[in-house]
């Protein structure tokens, strides 16, 4: 018999009144106050985001084009600047550094001219100064922002990809190969790019309708994509231009996208059902054939949950344009997959949220996650916070070492030529601290009652199943990567 069945669903949400789980288990907490048992909830469920101080903000941003399509994230970041696209003719994208926070002058700010309007656009992974930026005239762009930043307005492009024959979808750079950008149309293909020299090296079929989003998995071998067509595809581009693998993808028309989760065993996707409810899925990378493996419904809303997922905790971060809510959600590989935790509201509504690359967490606040919050005219970094009681030590048990995804493994050739990278990994722990698994361990303190004491009030068999329950799940809390842990009511 799997466990899970046998226990009451897991706690859908903190917000769901204690109460109804206590009574839906016949517990009457009157008899003691607290009321003790074992549930599995996520270790992250109490995560905080807040906005950094307001020395951090850029403000003061004007004519921002807050109506970029549903496919694109609408601006982009990486640890030095941002660039966010202007509602000025000509495409104009304004580019901050994030060096110098601060409001901005009234005056215009030298932009770079891309001339045609902007659909999509993304930093190079690897360089910091290279934009991509997708027209809608099919084209293109790749600008090289100058050390410092921008001085004067750019108006030539330092390389520019031609091949599409209708507007771009959206763009999406190869996560460890350099200089390998994934490009969907409105001509129904995606296209892959070389930027060393400018070159298309390789185009992809078999989309019927619009292509919602494309999404590399953590090794750099495939491409997975969500099209209005209804499906998920899976492309592997060095061995087939059609796709290696299809599936049922979500049902709703307004949009959708993923991201590969669990070391690339499973791919989320966010989208909509026939009733055009927001719905996270989970899908097995070996069978997407097979449809979802497990879904949660989240909530009605027209606009597209946009994930960002940190393979180090396995949280996922899901925020929407036009609103306040960020989602938050632990994934495991395993029942229950989803585990709810605790939302970030904004105060103004989000035109975009971007994260940026883990180096920029501050261990020393436990952070996990670091997005830039673009509102209607400032950019304000927001800080995930896993709270803890010894924050002098390092949570090594949060921060497993981290993949160093801003330096490319490979190269663009040396990757189409069949070889594969990975990215090297690094310690975030600073010198001067301990891992909190080898501080000095304290007297434990029993925040809890033995369970003969919960358990008088239960037939024999629940008893019996209760028990078999508790020890089971204590076992699966064995591995390091704990998820299983003590809920007291
Ligand atoms: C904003 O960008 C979109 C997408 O390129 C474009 O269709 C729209 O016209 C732009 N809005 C303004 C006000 O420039």
């Amino acid at each position: 018999a799997r466990p899970a069945a046998a226990l009451p669903r897991f706690l859908p949400s903190p917000s769901q009144s204690t109460k109804a789980i206590q009574s839906l288990l016949g517990i009457n907490t009157a008899h003691f106050g607290v009321c003790p048992f074992l549930w599995p909830t996520s270790k992250f469920r109490h995560i905080q985001g807040a906005v950094t101080h307001r020395d951090t903000h850029i403000t003061n941003l004007r004519g921002l084009n807050l109506t970029t399509p549903g496919e694109s994230d609408g601006f982009c970041v990486n640890r030095h600047r941002v660039a966010v696209p202007l509602a000025i003719s000509g495409g104009q994208i304004a580019i901050c550094e994030r060096s110098q926070p601060g409001r901005l002058p009234d005056t215009a700010l030298p932009t770079i001219q891309n001339s045609v309007n902007v659909v999509d656009l993304s930093w190079d992974p690897f360089d910091a100064h290279r934009l991509a930026v997708a027209g809608d005239d099919a084209k293109i762009r790749v600008w090289q922002v100058p050390k410092g930043g921008l001085k004067d307005t750019l108006t030539e492009p330092e390389v520019l990809l031609q091949g599409h024959t209708e507007k771009i979808y959206s763009i999406a750079f190869h996560p460890l190969a350099s200089g390998l950008l994934a490009s969907s149309s409105y001509d129904l293909t995606v296209r892959l790019w070389n930027l060393e020299n400018g070159e298309q090296v390789n185009l992809l079929t078999g989309h019927e309708d619009q292509i919602f989003c494309m999404a590399w998995s953590p090794d750099g071998k495939l491409l997975a994509t969500l099209s209005k067509d209804g499906k998920v595809r899976i492309y592997d581009p060095r061995k087939s231009t059609a796709p290696v693998q299809e599936g049922p993808g979500p049902e709703g028309h307004r949009g959708a996208r993923a991201v590969w989760v669990c070391e690339g065993k499973y791919l989320l996707v966010s989208g909509f059902d026939s009733r055009s409810e927001r719905k996270l899925s989970l899908y097995s990378a070996d069978s997407v054939s097979s449809g979802a493996v497990a879904s949660t419904d989240i909530d009605t809303s027209p606009s597209t949950l946009i994930p960002f997922y940190d393979p180090d905790t396995g949280v996922v971060i899901l925020s929407a344009k036009g609103e306040t809510r960020v989602h938050i959600y632990e994934i495991v590989p395993e029942d229950p997959y989803f585990m709810e935790c605790s939302s970030f509201n904004s105060p103004e509504p989000l035109k975009g949220f971007a994260f940026l690359p883990k180096s920029e967490c501050n261990v020393r606040d436990v952070e996990i996650a670091v997005g830039l919050m673009l509102t209607k005219a400032a950019i304000e970094p927001v800080a995930f916070k896993v709270p803890r009681v010894k924050k002098e030590f390092f949570q090594d048990d949060v921060y497993t070492d981290t993949a160093v995804c801003w330096e490319p493994a490979l190269t663009a050739s040396a990757w189409l030529s069949g070889s594969n990278g990975q990215h090297k990994k690094i310690s975030l722990k600073p010198k001067d601290m301990t891992p909190v698994s080898e501080a000095p361990k304290e007297a434990p303190v029993r925040k809890y009652l033995p369970s003969s004491v919960y358990l008088e009030e239960k037939t024999d068999e629940q008893k019996k199943e209760e028990v078999r329950m508790s020890s089971h799940l204590v076992c699966r809390d064995d591995p390091p990567r704990s998820r299983v842990s003590l809920m007291c009511f």
